[in-house]
């Protein structure tokens, strides 16, 4: 008997996202001038931001990305069994796609829509899974889902999983993750959302993997110094800033700031501004919820069937939500 040929997939790219160098500029100058400076986190992430962020997640103190892998290790068969198989899984902020992958074989996707700010981002990760799941369609999608989580068509209009794994969600606003959870929702309807959230836990543990003993969360932070000089023709000097990380109890929120050193004037093309020697820059909230609050979030967002998986310690959780 002859072999049935088998079709040749090949992953699919969409590039959405174009970027707006003259708004981000506005952006960049809004917030360096307003009274108590800040910079949105996205800022943080150019090619050495990104490698530093891979970098901390091997450090010993920065505990969520392996707390979250070991839940994934423990319960993905028992999340598995609430997801029904054939589903398109849609990995939002894919980079390396690696936690999607990893999820594969137990989730069984028919289709797999990796979505990141650029294409070129997911490329070679993509191109490599394809050979590994010659099955599966695989499509790249390159878009700023913080703006919003319209699917392009090539995405296709197989029931969705989302999958936002990280804890990012800790990096909007209560407000805003509201406002994405409410988007999620209405991307994936008959579908859900696979999230990994970060808790409430003692500062002795939370402030230190925000500020580990080796630096590089310093270096994470600092460098989006040099980011912005690119962006915006600035001549920040990252010398004078010094990295700074505190919890902030009634926020429930780790926050990252950059402090000046000394008295420091920062110029940029058509404006400047004048740091006193501890003035700062604020460059990330990190927000923490109880499971409580975050399973009133996902009710608020209009989910009802909800489901949670969290460490022995209670570190951290992954919830799924559907209905
Ligand atoms: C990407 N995000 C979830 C990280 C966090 O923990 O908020 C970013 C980070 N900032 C400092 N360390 C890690």
């Amino acid at each position: 008997m002859n072999p049935v040929p088998v079709r040749e997939r090949a992953p699919l790219f969409v590039q959405l996202h174009q970027d707006d160098h003259a708004g981000v500029r506005a952006e960049l100058a809004s917030g360096l001038q307003a009274d108590i400076a800040f910079t949105h986190p996205k800022y943080l992430y150019d090619v050495l931001g990104s490698r530093l962020f891979e970098a901390i997640t091997e450090l010993p103190e920065y505990y969520p990305t392996r707390t979250e892998a070991s839940i994934f290790a423990s319960h993905a068969p028992a999340m598995a069994a609430l997801i029904p198989q054939g589903m398109t899984l849609v990995d939002l902020g894919a980079g390396n796609c690696e936690k999607a992958a990893r999820l594969f074989d137990v989730l069984r996707p028919a289709r797999y829509v990796a979505v990141d700010i650029s294409v070129t981002f997911l490329q070679d990760a993509l191109q490599c899974l394809q050979r590994q799941h010659p099955l599966m369609d695989m499509v790249g999608v390159g878009m700023d889902f913080s703006a919003g989580l319209t699917l392009p068509p090539a995405a296709g209009d197989g029931q969705r999983l989302l999958f936002y794994p990280g804890s990012s969600i800790g990096n909007f606003t209560p407000a805003e993750a509201l406002v994405f959870l409410r988007q999620a929702r209405e991307a994936a309807p008959g579908g859900g959302l696979l999230i990994g959230v970060d808790l409430v836990k003692p500062v002795s543990v939370l402030e230190p993997a925000y500020d580990d003993a080796l630096g590089v969360t310093a270096a994470f932070n600092r460098n989006m110094l040099l980011h912005i000089n690119r962006l915006l023709g600035s001549d920040f000097d990252v010398s004078q800033w010094q990295h700074r990380a505190l919890y902030n109890a009634g926020e429930a929120r780790i926050e990252m700031h950059l402090d000046a050193v000394q008295d420091v004037t920062v110029r940029w093309p058509g404006a400047q501004r004048d740091f006193k020697q501890g003035e700062s820059i604020h460059t990330e909230n990190s927000c923490k919820y109880t499971p409580a609050q975050f399973e009133h979030l996902l009710r608020e967002a209009g989910f009802s069937r909800i489901a949670q998986w969290r460490d022995p310690q209670d570190w951290f959780a992954v919830f799924l939500a559907r209905g």
